[in-house]
C-alpha cells in the first residue's frame, strides 16, 4: 500500500494504474475509520481494480464553533486498517496543500443544501462540495463511495456530479450500525459509555417514526412530536438540533406523508452531534 502526501504523486500513481487498464475506486474520508468506512472500501475492492482512500479533515466544512480542532485524528490506526483491507493508495494531504495561500474558489450546490443540516450548519456543504471536487480532480476515480448515514451529503454530491458532468459514478451504501443500533460515526468517539448506550434511542426513534407511519398516520408533525418525546424520555439531556420528515428526493419538508420520505434527525448527545436517518416508503409509493 502506498501513502502519498503530494498531489503530483497521486496523479502519477493513478495515471500508471490507468495505463495498466485498472479501474479506480475512491473512498473520501476524514479518517478515524470505523466499519462504516470499511464497508465502502470493501465495496470499492469488489467493484474496481485500484482503490484509493483519502484521509483529510477538511477545515472548510467546519464552522468556527464546531469541532475541527478536536476531530479525532488516528492516522496510524487508519493506515493499519486500510493496509489489512488491501487498499492500494492512501492520499493524506495537509491543509496547506489543499488550501494554499490565495485559495479563493468554492463549489456550491444551492438547493438541496438549504435543508436539514444546511439550515443549522451554514457553509458546511459548500466546504464538502469544494473538497470533494478537488479530490475527484486529483484522484480521477471511476466510482466513488459514500455512506447513507450522510444521506443529504450523498444526495448533494450526486447532484453536483450530474450538474458539473464529472465523469464518474457515485455509489451510496447502507448505514453500518453498532450492536445497539447506533449509526457508526467517527464522532461516537466523543461519547461516554453511558451516552453511547443511551444514544441507541436515536435509531429507535427512527424506527418508532416508521412504525407510526406504517400504522397509518400521515401527518408529519404528529410523528415528529412522538419521536421528540421518545428521545427526551430516554435521553433527557439530549439537545435536538432537528427532527424532520422531508421528501426523500427534494429534501423539502412534507406536511402530509406520501410516496417516499426521509426521517432525519440531528441530536447533541454530550459533546457529540449525531445524525441518522431512515427512508420510509408508504404503501403505493415508489
Ligand atoms: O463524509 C465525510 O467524511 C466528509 O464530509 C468527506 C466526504 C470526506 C468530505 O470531507
Amino acid at each position: 500500500m502506498l501513502v502519498a502526501t503530494r498531489i503530483k504523486a497521486v496523479k502519477e500513481i493513478v495515471k500508471k494504474a490507468k495505463a495498466d487498464k485498472k479501474s479506480i475506486g475512491f473512498v473520501p474520508t476524514m479518517g478515524a475509520l470505523h466499519l462504516g468506512h470499511l464497508s465502502l472500501v470493501r465495496q470499492a475492492k469488489r467493484d474496481t481494480d485500484f482503490v484509493v482512500v483519502s484521509i483529510f479533515v477538511n477545515p472548510i466544512q467546519f464552522s468556527p464553533k464546531e469541532d475541527y480542532r478536536s476531530y479525532p485524528r488516528t492516522f496510524i490506526q487508519d493506515k493499519a486498517l486500510l493496509q489489512k483491507e488491501g487498499v492500494d493508495l492512501i492520499f493524506y494531504p495537509s491543509s496547506r496543500l489543499m488550501y494554499p495561500k490565495g485559495f479563493s474558489t468554492y463549489v456550491e450546490e444551492v438547493r438541496l443544501s438549504k435543508y436539514l443540516c444546511g439550515r443549522v450548519r451554514p457553509g458546511h456543504f459548500r466546504g464538502v462540495c469544494t473538497v470533494v471536487t478537488k479530490l475527484f480532480n486529483i484522484v480521477q476515480p471511476d466510482i466513488s463511495y459514500f455512506g447513507q448515514k450522510d444521506y443529504q451529503q450523498a444526495l448533494i454530491i450526486k447532484r453536483m456530479v450530474d450538474d458539473l458532468n464529472f465523469p464518474l459514478k457515485i455509489k451510496v451504501l447502507p448505514t453500518i450500525r453498532e450492536k445497539n443500533g447506533l449509526a457508526m460515526s467517527s464522532r461516537n468517539k466523543y461519547l461516554t459509555p453511558q451516552e453511547y448506550e443511551k444514544a441507541s434511542c436515536l435509531y429507535r426513534a427512527l424506527k418508532l417514526g416508521k412504525a407510526i407511519i406504517d400504522r397509518g398516520e400521515r401527518e408529519a408533525k404528529v410523528i415528529i412530536k412522538q419521536m421528540k418525546e421518545f428521545i427526551y424520555k430516554n435521553l433527557p439531556l439530549a439537545k435536538i438540533d432537528y427532527i424532520s420528515i422531508v421528501n426523500a428526493n427534494s429534501l423539502e419538508d412534507v406536511q402530509i406523508i406520501e410516496d417516499k420520505v426521509l426521517l432525519a434527525l440531528a441530536v447533541y448527545v454530550g459533546r457529540a452531534r449525531l445524525i441518522d436517518n431512515m427512508v420510509v416508503r408508504v404503501r403505493g409509493g415508489k
